[in-house]
């Protein structure tokens, strides 16, 4: 495996992201990570990544000189090239200008970091303040940029190099190749790592832990994650995994007989229903407040689920789909973001019910999880589908949940689950829903006035749900939802479209 220490760069995901698709194993680790800890990974190498540091400051983040010294070749990558310049004795200094964007490299030796660049200048990409002024014997400059006289250096044994410019970047465009030629060509990596390969790794560590009398519960959502996680423990284990799916009524239409389709049809896991629709529901009466509405939502869902699983019997380990960009927020040096929603997730659940763990899929991203579910037989249907949030429609419908406002937003929203469907627009948009607005306006429908409720649609282009932008969708194609949202539900007599970005807006409207 590859080895990512994290000095705090926005970028150090990225960096795994590119050492994986060299199909190389990467993981992510804060900079501090203990030595003994190091090498009980057994890196064939290590990426120190960049950072928002100044090599100035008092305290700047750094690294143990022993984790340098381990064995294997190291690349550090803007902050991280500074570390290793500093380990060696190197004087940096703040750069006469500081470089933030384009930057033309040239290449003044031929290091196997560079092997198949063709041109001896390349378009690179900069972000740095700081830059080594002056290097120590050990190291010597194999590219320059006209602002950095070292913009690339190695150490006289080979085993150390350090980069100014970001190859981790779609701005730079050999950045892939560089980064490749580290992984592979430098250390040695096979670049055999394969999806159904770890799917196998996964399938005999879940079949070591659990026991032949223990049991796996699982809460599905209908999300891409859990249904991924509950295939793979299923595959792993068979009946000793029990699945529960909460019907909260807050579910978008065709959902659980999707769920009911996709589970006990297609992968033959059983699946225990919960139709809680009467429990949420009456203790989300009277709420309007966005957040409180979350909190009810999930200790309502934590109640019904332990309800299920006592009915189940005991059970020692709880399963999860937790992605890996949960767990690096979690150990990231920079610590968890600043809550802007209260996430509906079942993150009390395996305290209440003193359950251990099982997280087949926390080294996976989005994307791999999809990989991986393909892997395992799901279908499209399961594994393409776009994210929904756990409180449901319940943060669709501005103000108070009510079973009436329900049944609306829900027709109205089959319309655009069925255009966007027909039209083939799924894979462009990340998300596209309706939301009902707790309001009325006045129409003429016939000869008569109407009073009646506003849908907004919403539709979305994102990569990863952080920031978005809201879909630039076919005039023609917005008139046709429109228009049948109109007519074919009753109660709704205007349409309105959101064109608002992530931020400020967020996607959902609570
Ligand atoms: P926002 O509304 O914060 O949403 O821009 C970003 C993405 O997260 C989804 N979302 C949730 N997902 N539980 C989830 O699993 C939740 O409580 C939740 N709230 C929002 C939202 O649909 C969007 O894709």
């Amino acid at each position: 495996m590859i080895l990512i220490l994290d000095f705090g760069s926005q970028y150090t995901q990225l960096i795994a992201r590119r050492v994986r698709e060299a199909r190389a194993y990467s993981e992510i680790h804060p900079y501090h990570l203990p030595v003994e800890k190091i090498r009980a990974l057994q890196p064939r190498g290590i990426i120190l990544s960049g950072g928002p540091a100044s090599l100035y400051e008092t305290g700047a983040p750094d690294i143990a000189d022993e984790a340098l010294g381990l064995g294997c070749p190291v690349l550090g990558i803007c902050y991280g090239m500074y570390v290793i310049a500093r380990h060696l004795g190197a004087h940096s200094a703040g750069a006469a200008a500081r470089e933030y964007g384009p930057a033309t490299l040239t290449i003044d030796e031929n290091d196997p970091l560079f092997a198949g660049l063709e041109a001896r200048e390349q378009r690179v990409w900069m972000s740095h303040g700081d830059r080594v002024e002056r290097i120590p014997a050990e190291l010597c400059p194999i590219a320059h940029t006209d602002n950095s006289p070292y913009a690339a250096v190695r150490s006289r044994d080979g085993r150390l190099r350090g980069i100014q410019f970001h190859p981790e970047v779609a701005h730079t465009p050999n950045g892939a190749q560089i980064l490749r030629n580290f992984v592979l060509g430098i250390c040695g990596e096979a670049g055999d790592w394969t999806m159904a390969g770890f799917v196998e790794t996964k399938l005999a560590e879940i079949r070591n832990r659990v026991g032949p009398r223990d049991r796996v519960l699982m809460a599905l959502s209908g999300g891409v994650d859990s249904s991924v996680a509950a295939a793979l423990i299923h595959r792993a284990i068979g009946d000793r995994l029990r699945c529960v799916f909460v019907d909260t009524g807050l579910l978008r239409a065709g959902e659980r007989a999707r769920m009911e389709r996709t589970f006990a049809g297609e992968l033959g896991i059983p699946l225990r229903i919960a139709d809680a629709a009467d429990l949420f529901l009456e203790r989300l009466a009277g709420v309007l407040d966005p957040e409180q509405k979350r909190r009810i939502i999930g200790h309502a869902f934590i109640d019904v689920f332990e309800r299920e699983a006592a009915a189940i019997g005991g059970a020692r380990f709880l399963g999860q789909g937790t992605l890996y960009p949960d767990v690096i927020e979690s150990v990231s040096f920079k610590g968890p973001s600043a809550t802007i929603k209260s996430h509906h997730n079942v993150g009390g659940l395996p305290e209440r019910m003193r359950l251990e763990l099982i997280e087949p899929l926390r080294e996976l991203f989005k994307d791999e999880v999809r990989a991986a579910g393909r892997e395992l037989g799901l279908g499209s249907d399961a594994v393409d589908r776009e994210p929904f949030p756990g409180p449901g429609l319940a943060v669709r419908i501005v103000g108070e949940v009510t079973r009436e406002r329900l049944e609306l937003l829900r027709r109205a929203d089959a319309i655009v689950i069925e255009e966007i469907a027909a039209a083939g627009l799924g894979r462009r948009l990340w998300q596209a829903f309706g939301v009902l607005l707790p309001l009325k306006t006045v129409g003429v429908m016939g000869d008569g006035r109407s009073y009646e409720s506003v849908i907004a649609l919403r539709a979305v282009e994102s990569q990863d749900g952080m920031t978005a932008d809201w879909a630039r969708l076919d005039p023609d194609f917005l008139a046709r939802l429109s228009s049948r949202i109109t007519n074919e539900t009753r109660g709704v007599n205007r349409v309105v479209y959101d064109i608002t970005s992530k931020p400020p807006a967020t996607i959902e409207w609570e």
